[in-house]
């Protein structure tokens, strides 16, 4: 067997951490969230709950990891044999999200292509983005071309292939990131409602808006938030139980955590400077209630082009950006199923690698047929209208998620106790400034806000 590799420095594993972190969700749903829920009163919930919420789930994972020296699929029968079973839980939900984060990844080298080819007029149309994903081969084999490049990431390895790849892609994409939102924030536009300016659209987003907010809006937003919060940190998804499997003993376990938290909360939040005033200038109020794919690939392309000759430039970089954030987080998701291959099967790496990427093909496939030949609309518990992609997605982030994340606080939290944690991140003598605050979360409050989580995803709860 080959011996297990680690990173090589801490900086290393923070980047590889936070490109995983900072993905999708950073830029099509934090900025939807924070313009509904209120602007600044989000990102203030949103603050809080990464400070104390996101912070133990974190620290967990990465602790499991370091500590077992084992994959999701195997750490957990490390912890406490008896609970060897959630493993293949944590080990399913990357199975599960890896398919059709491709196919997303797909289109995003689509779009990328798009602006590149100076196409953006086209881009802008009316059933462009619909004409694309209806069509057969297209999205196939954009989803091959992604699938493949993180494949080649992966098997190259954790020090030649993930560390390295992001020590280069992430401060790119910090590049990338405070251009656009510099260049969000100077422009403007006169239509017959009068002139709007990028200031005022970046005002509506961190200015705190509090009117006509009852108890049961508050708690919205605070559900909102942490579940916005859940999936950007890239917790239960077996994730950083692989990639803490990788970081040396002597790192300083709680700092890396709190660097990971910063820089995925700074860049969700820059996502919102750049994409928020532009929308707001070209489309007004209305067009800010777009999210997910809608907003990148039917909303954004239509700002681009009511930009003038500019708007092409800044797609390429746009795109480019998310390209970036989304190869790191898919590299990070096929880690966690081919470390447990490797760690279960006692497989090489490219073996590994090989099997999980061939499954993520066909499953892959599938989604991208999901929207012609094996089209179909079903009403999931949530009252939203799927395909399979939102079937996947619903599965693993709404269900298997939050179950995962529930029953690892109570492992942690009452059967190995937090102290198995606490020491995995002391034990160079490092200091664990919220200790107390650590104990309290695992144990109570994490599991039942998750709880809460999961009851309103499955539909049990009527929208507050
Ligand atoms: N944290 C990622 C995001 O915010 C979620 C994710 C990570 C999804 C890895 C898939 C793979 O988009």
């Amino acid at each position: 067997m080959e011996k297990r590799n680690s990173f090589k420095g801490s900086l290393g594993f923070v980047l590889a951490a936070a490109g995983s972190a900072v993905g999708l969700g950073n830029i099509w749903r934090f900025p939807y969230l924070a313009a509904k829920d209120g602007g600044g009163l989000f990102l203030f919930v949103y603050i809080i709950l990464a400070l104390t919420f996101g912070f133990t789930l974190l620290t967990t994972e990465v602790a499991i990891g370091r500590k077992t020296k084992q994959s999701p699929l195997t750490a957990y029968g490390v912890v406490h044999p008896k609970w060897k079973a959630l493993g293949i839980l944590g080990c399913l939900v990357p199975m599960i999200i890896m398919p059709y984060y491709c196919a997303i990844g797909g289109w995003v080298i689509k779009y990328f292509t798009v602006y590149l080819t100076g196409q953006g007029v086209n881009a802008s149309q009316d059933g462009y983005f619909g004409g694309f994903i209806t069509s057969v081969w297209a999205p196939i084999i954009f989803m091959v071309i992604f699938l493949g490049v993180c494949a080649y990431f992966v098997i190259r390895g954790v020090n030649d292939g993930i560390e390295k790849m992001s020590r280069i892609i992430m401060p790119a994409l910090v590049v990338l990131v405070l251009i656009i939102s510099i260049f969000a924030l100077t422009i403007k536009y006169q239509d017959q409602d009068g002139l709007r300016t990028g200031l005022q659209g970046f005002k509506i987003y961190v200015v705190p808006d509090f009117t006509g907010i009852t108890l049961s809006g508050f708690l919205s937003v605070v559900l909102d938030a942490m579940g916005q919060l859940f999936y950007s940190l890239s917790v239960a998804m077996g994730i950083m139980i692989a990639y803490g499997s990788y970081v040396s003993d002597d790192s300083n376990l709680v700092k890396s955590i709190n660097q990971i938290e910063i820089f995925d909360t700074l860049i969700a939040f820059l996502a919102g400077v750049m994409t928020i005033p532009a929308v707001y200038v070209f489309m007004g109020r209305e067009g800010m209630s777009a999210s997910g794919p809608s907003l990148m690939f039917v909303s954004l392309p239509k700002v681009f082009v009511a930009m003038g000759p500019i708007g092409n430039a800044i797609g390429i970089l746009f795109f480019a950006m998310v390209l970036f954030a989304a190869i790191t987080s898919a590299v990070s998701i096929l880690e966690a199923v081919v470390s447990s291959i490797m760690d279960q099967f006692k497989v090489n790496r490219t073996k590994a690698t090989v099997i999980e990427t061939l499954i993520a093909l066909v499953v892959g496939i599938i989604v991208c047929l999901g929207y012609n030949v094996l089209y179909f609309e079903k009403t999931l518990p949530n009252g939203a209208v799927a395909q399979v992609l939102d079937i996947l997605d619903y599965i693993s982030n709404n269900i298997f998620m939050p179950v995962a994340a529930i029953l690892t606080c109570i492992l942690v939290g009452w059967i190995v106790k937090p102290e198995y944690i606490i020491g995995e991140c002391t034990k160079n003598g490092e200091s664990f400034g919220r200790k107390g605050l650590y104990q309290v979360m695992i144990k109570f409050v994490a599991p039942v806000l998750l709880f809460v989580l999961l009851v309103k995803a499955l539909g049990l709860i009527p929208n507050l």
